[in-house]
This record gives structure tokens, sequence and C-alpha cells, in this order.
């Protein structure tokens, strides 16, 4: 079998991320390497630019974000332990979240910090964002309007700002302190377009009707105690016709993770039922699952739609 190393080393970003990833954390060898084994050139190139990204953003601290990824995935392995035990994910409410993940500054800082580390590392997430990138953006229509919820990384926004047919950005994130942190972000990746970064609640029913070409919402729905009332926000801010980005892992336990689909039919009905109707949907597994075996055992499953406002 062909060694990590020499698999990755055309891509120097990728491979500068996972050298550090096993010096700090040699026992998650047998993870990469399953994780790397069946990518091929195209995708792995697509993923390198990816993690050039992330690594602009890291600057010189990436020892220090992936010690953080490496506490960030035992966190998760803790949830996954109660959930294959209980059957549910631990917290249920925006409040329990808030106590205990949110407004613990430290506790969020090392999480996104150990969260950027796995959208390169993680497949479901690298596999999401070529979504959007290969199937969503290209298909949108000259001039179009997009609005993002949730923008965290940036990285959906950069490649937005990049894309030709999309006239005006807007994003909306709850928490002044994300919008802060995609600010900065967009500003490392050198992004320079005019893009409005608004402080607003998606459950909110804003004021904002048939604006929108496109919508995006990636990782945010299963941290909601009400994702019916987000869709449906969005789904009246899009123009007749408008098309929606969605991407949520079921079957996904985290510290902050509140609303749990069961699979991804259940989710599809759930988007069906706020008033979309499905154009394109993806279930991609936990690194190591067939997509047979995640049902089979209840493991996480990243489900991605890309949806049209029916
Ligand atoms: C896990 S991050 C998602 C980052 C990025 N979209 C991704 O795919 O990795 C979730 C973001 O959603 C924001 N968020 C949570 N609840 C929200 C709400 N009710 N309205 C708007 N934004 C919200 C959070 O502040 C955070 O920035």
């Amino acid at each position: 079998m062909q060694d990590i190393a020499e698999k990755l080393a055309p891509y120097p970003s990728l491979r500068t991320t996972v050298d550090e990833v096993l010096r700090v954390w040699p026992e998650h060898r047998r993870y990469c390497e399953t994780r790397f084994r069946n990518d091929d050139d195209a995708f792995l190139q697509r993923t390198e630019e990816f993690a050039a990204l992330a690594l602009a953003n890291v600057g010189d601290s990436l020892s220090r974000y992936v010690e953080d990824y490496r506490w960030m995935s035992e966190r998760f392995l803790e949830e996954e332990m109660f959930f294959q035990r209980e059957g549910r994910y631990r917290l249920s409410t925006f409040q329990e979240a808030y106590d205990e993940v949110y407004s613990d500054h430290e506790y969020m800082g090392k999480y996104m910090r150990g969260l950027l580390i796995s959208q390169v590392i993680w497949d479901p997430h690298a596999r999401a964002f070529d979504t959007f990138r290969r199937e969503f953006l290209p298909a949108l229509p000259d001039g179009a309007s997009y609005l993002e919820v949730g923008p965290g990384h940036g990285f959906f926004l950069y490649f937005a700002s990049r894309a030709p047919n999309i006239a005006r950005l807007e994003a909306w994130d709850v928490s002044t302190a994300s919008i802060l942190e995609t600010r900065e972000a967009l500003k490392t990746l050198g992004v320079t377009r005019e893009i409005a970064l608004v402080q607003q609640d998606v459950m909110e029913a804003p004021s904002r009707i048939e604006e929108f070409e496109a919508a995006v919402i990636s990782e945010v729905l299963e941290h909601l105690e009400r994702p019916d009332l987000a869709l449906r926000s969005l789904h009246a801010a899009l123009k007749p016709g408008g098309r929606i980005f969605i991407h949520v892992p079921i079957n996904s336990p985290a510290p902050d993770h509140i609303y749990l689909w069961r699979s991804s039919g259940e989710f599809s009905k759930f988007v069906e039922d706020q008033g979309f109707r499905i154009d394109v949907s993806h279930d991609f597994p936990v690194t190591g699952y067939t997509l047979e075996r995640a049902v089979k055992y209840n493991a996480s499953i990243s489900c991605v739609l890309i949806a049209t406002k029916a």
C-alpha cells in the first residue's frame, strides 16, 4: 500500500497539515491513511487549495491548531460514547449549549481552531465543500445575490466572492464574536470584494423578503432548537426559484449539537416540509464507513442538499 507521505507528496499544504497531525497525534495515523487512501488526484488537488487557505488562516500557529484538533476529536469521542449508549444527543437546548460551550471563551477558541483543521482532515467536510464549489456555485444565475448563514471560517464566502456569476454577497450570524472572526479570516484570505456581514438570528424571520437567488447554511441547523424556523426564514428571503445549499451532519454528536435527525430521509422530508424541492442530495459517511454500514450502526453522515424554493 502506498505510504501516506508518498501519496500526499504533490500536495504541500495537505502534507504539512497531515505531517503535523501525525507528529502531535501519532495514534491518528490509521485514520489519516484510511481517509486519504481512495482520494483521486483531482479531489486531492481541490483539497490542497482548501488546505492552503486553512494554513493561511493558521499562520505560524499550526502546532497549536493541531493540538486543539486532537483535543476537539477527543471531546467528540466522549459525545459519541454517550450517543451510542443513550441514543440521543446529550444536550437539547440552546441554553445548555450556551452554558457549556458558547459562553466559555477558552473552550470556544480551542473548538474553533480544532474545527478549522477538521475541515481539511475529515473527509465528509471536504466532500461537502467540494459539492458547494462544483455543483452549487456554478449553477447560480448571472448577477445572483448570495446569502450565507453562520459563515464561520469564511471559506464558502471566499469562493462565492470569486464566482463571476455572483453580484452581491451578504452573511448573517447571531454572534458578534463569530462575525469578527469571519471578517478577520476574509482579510487574511485576501478577499477585497464588499461583503455585508450582519448580526442576525436566522430563526427570527427578518423583514428580508424575496431578495436572494442563493442561500447557504452549512453546519448550523443542528445547533438550533427550531431549525424549521431557520429554513422558513431563508425560504422567505429567497426569490421564487431561488436555490439553497444545506449541509447538516446527522447522527453526529458534538458538544454543541442539539437537534438530531436520525436518517437522511428524515432530514430530506424536514427540508421539503419547509417548502423546498430537493434537486441534489449527497450522503457522505464518516471516514472508514460505507453508507450502508454508517446507516446500520447509526454512524455520522454528512447530508448535503441543494434545493429550490418551491
Ligand atoms: C459551526 S459554525 C458553522 C461554520 C461554517 N458554516 C462551516 O460550515 O463550518 C456555526 C455558526 O452558526 C452561527 N449561528 C448559530 N446559531 C445561529 C442563529 N440562530 N442565527 C444565525 N447564526 C447562528 C454561530 O454563531 C456560528 O458562527
